[in-house]
């Protein structure tokens, strides 16, 4: 494993802390385990079987139907198993389970336009299976299902940070519609499992998670950018380039998700992001020229790959999150950026 995501690793159990423990001797299920955040996922249960659960282990199963993520699962691990499945259809799973966490999803703009159909059947049908399995588990401690940012759509610009409260404005016939409604219908059927049937189910509300991970095809903002400096190709800026992103690099996010998996209200959703990191994609872009020496960047109109009608503003607000699990975050995005390119030098895909 890279240094860089090794140091990662550490970092999330040091601030996990004593939390961490909870995990001890208990089974997680977690889907979508072979796409980005699933990978850091296993790979702090891994790094907290080795150092901080020692006698009690955490047992993982992931499951995955790689349509985006990736086949190659690494060295064997006798407390991981890898399950080749689609969660639109319901999974036997005969152990007792004591943690879920749905994270399978088409979560890049590019891959959701190519895959409609599949991206709402993951969130809708894939959090209903998932639920049933859940509800059956009567020893369950917690149920994660990952929502997006994008539920907001569009929000006013007196609604910008966006707190939990903020109910959206969301077409659901735009080309967006797919990612942003599914993720909506996600939450609701979450929530009614929660209410009819206790399910200790959370919700979490990413906004723009990137780092080490993030393959040279992925096609989200950050490492297209990256892949694109690499090449000594202008760095292409859709539209004005005015739009506005937070980025939350990986270490942070993925603490604030077991913080909310672990110590949110059940029944509630906590947004999880960077809010001081507000950037227009330009000023990314020129950062990006600031980070790979040679890099450029040039605006151009918006390509047929990419879904039309995105967001004009998006920070979170994360009052709710620091209440209530006590999250924080502490990489900037300029350090982020550095950790992220410093990693896709090393990748292959990215050297190419
Ligand atoms: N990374 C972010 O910034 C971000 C932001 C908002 C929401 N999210 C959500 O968080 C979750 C994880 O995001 P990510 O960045 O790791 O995405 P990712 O695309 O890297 O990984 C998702 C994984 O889910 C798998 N998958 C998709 N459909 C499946 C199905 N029906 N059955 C089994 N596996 C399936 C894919 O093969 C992939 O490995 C997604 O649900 C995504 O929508 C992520």
């Amino acid at each position: 494993m890279s240094s860089i995501i090794t140091e990662d690793i550490a970092k999330i159990a040091e601030k996990l802390g004593d939390d961490a423990h909870r995990f001890a001797g208990k089974t997680v299920l977690i889907s979508g385990g072979a796409g980005f955040l699933g990978r850091y996922f296993l790979a702090l249960f891994r790094h907290l079987n080795a150092s901080v659960l020692k006698e009690k282990k955490v047992r993982v199963i992931s499951v995955d139907n790689y349509i985006t993520g990736s086949e190659d699962t690494g060295a064997h691990d006798p407390y991981i198993s890898h399950v080749r499945a689609d969660v639109i259809h319901p999974l036997s799973v005969s152990e007792d389970i004591h943690y879920i966490i749905h994270a399978a999803g088409i979560a890049s703009p590019v891959y959701y336009m190519k895959y409609p159909l599949e991206t709402i059947e993951s969130a809708v049908t894939g959090v209903k299976n998932l639920l049933e399995l859940a509800r059956k588990n009567k020893g369950l401690e917690g149920f994660l299902f990952f929502s997006s940012s994008e539920i907001y759509g569009d929000p006013s610009p007196m609604a910008v940070p966006t707190p939990e409260t903020y109910h959206g404005y969301v077409s659901s016939v735009g080309p967006r519609a797919c990612y942003d409604e599914s993720k909506r219908l996600g939450e609701t059927i979450t929530t009614i499992y929660h209410q009819l049937h206790k399910v200790p189910a959370v919700i979490v509300r990413p906004f723009n998670v990137y780092g080490p991970g993030m393959g040279h095809v992925d096609r989200r903002v950050i490492p297209m950018f990256t892949y694109q400096a690499f090449k000594k190709n202008p760095i292409p800026v859709h539209g004005e380039g005015t739009q506005t992103r937070t980025f939350c690099y990986i270490s942070d996010a993925v603490t604030g998700f077991l913080q909310v998996l672990l110590k949110g209200e059940r029944g509630h959703a906590y947004n999880i992001g960077n809010a001081d990191s507000e950037i227009t994609m330009k000023d990314l872009a020129r950062m990006f020229t600031e980070l790979v020496p040679g890099a450029s960047l040039q605006t151009i109109p918006y390509p047929d790959t990419y879904p039309a009608g995105e967001p004009q503003r998006r920070c979170p607000d994360l009052s709710k999150a620091k209440s209530h699990v006590g999250y924080s975050y502490s990489v900037g995005l300029r350090d982020g950026l550095e950790r992220f390119i410093a990693w896709a030098r090393t990748e292959p895909g990215y050297r190419a």
